[in-house]
């Protein structure tokens, strides 16, 4: 199959257009990267921000909130809702301590054994702090993917979902030279969550536009899709 060959585009738009001065993007902790993705998961950047703050202000590494009351951890977090994020980071911060010395495991791999950390978390943690060639595949990027490659099946399919997963990482950079995994893995997300939006996809603007068989099918909208045809 061919490879539409996008990560200098996605790489380069980053550096130019994207998202660089949130204060996780600050860092390479990733007890801090892990923080803001368990927040960001379902919560905007605008209402994380506050709450990331006053997290680390209270918690401000991995030892803290794993040694903290459940009740602590719950306070802090309210308001942010899905409160299942919190009660598994604060799993997550115990088994860091108890089954890994304190240190965070370094590969996306050992990172998505821990409690609440999925294949994508996993991945943005280690492309972020450590370099790691993993690729991402949250709800924005499925879109970003889904359209650029025209993939037409549905992901509520397990067999097609895996087979996007495969996609996702025929397109990275072919290695990390000069870091560029952070900020393609950044790009993904800000292309996702400020160019190729859900209804209203400003293709016109997009770094992708000449590669994207959806825009150049002109139905960018149409993915990804949702139910069998
Ligand atoms: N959503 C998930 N991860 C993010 C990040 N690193 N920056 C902005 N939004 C995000
Ligand atoms: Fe999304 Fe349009 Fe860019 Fe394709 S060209 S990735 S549909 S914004």
């Amino acid at each position: 199959h061919s490879n539409p060959l996008i990560a200098a585009d996605v790489v380069q738009w980053q550096a130019s257009h994207g998202r660089n001065h949130l204060p996780w993007q600050q860092t390479r902790d990733p007890y801090r990267v892990w923080l803001s993705e368990i927040m960001l998961q379902q919560t905007q950047v605008t209402t994380v921000l506050g709450y990331y703050e006053r997290f680390l202000q209270q918690f401000p590494d991995v030892a803290s909130l794993a040694a903290a009351p459940e009740d602590d951890v719950m306070a802090l977090w309210s308001g942010l809702g899905y409160y299942s994020r919190a009660r598994n980071l604060h799993r997550c911060a115990k088994a860091v301590v108890t089954e890994h010395g304190g240190a965070f495991p370094r590969t996306a791999a050992v990172l998505a054994t821990l409690p609440g950390i999925g294949r994508s978390t996993a991945a943005a943690i280690a492309s972020f702090c450590f370099g790691e060639r993993a690729a991402i595949l949250d709800a924005n990027v499925k879109r970003v993917l889904t359209r650029v490659l025209a993939y037409g099946e549905d992901l509520s399919s397990s067999r097609h979902e895996k087979a996007l997963w495969v996609l996702a990482e025929d397109l990275l950079p072919a290695q990390d030279l000069h870091n560029t995994m952070p900020r393609y893995t950044q790009g993904l997300m800000d292309l996702g969550a400020t160019v190729c939006l859900p209804r209203n996809p400003s293709c016109l603007v997009c770094p992708l536009q000449s590669k994207c068989q959806a825009a150049q099918q002109g139905n960018a909208v149409s993915y990804p899709v949702k139910t069998r045809k």
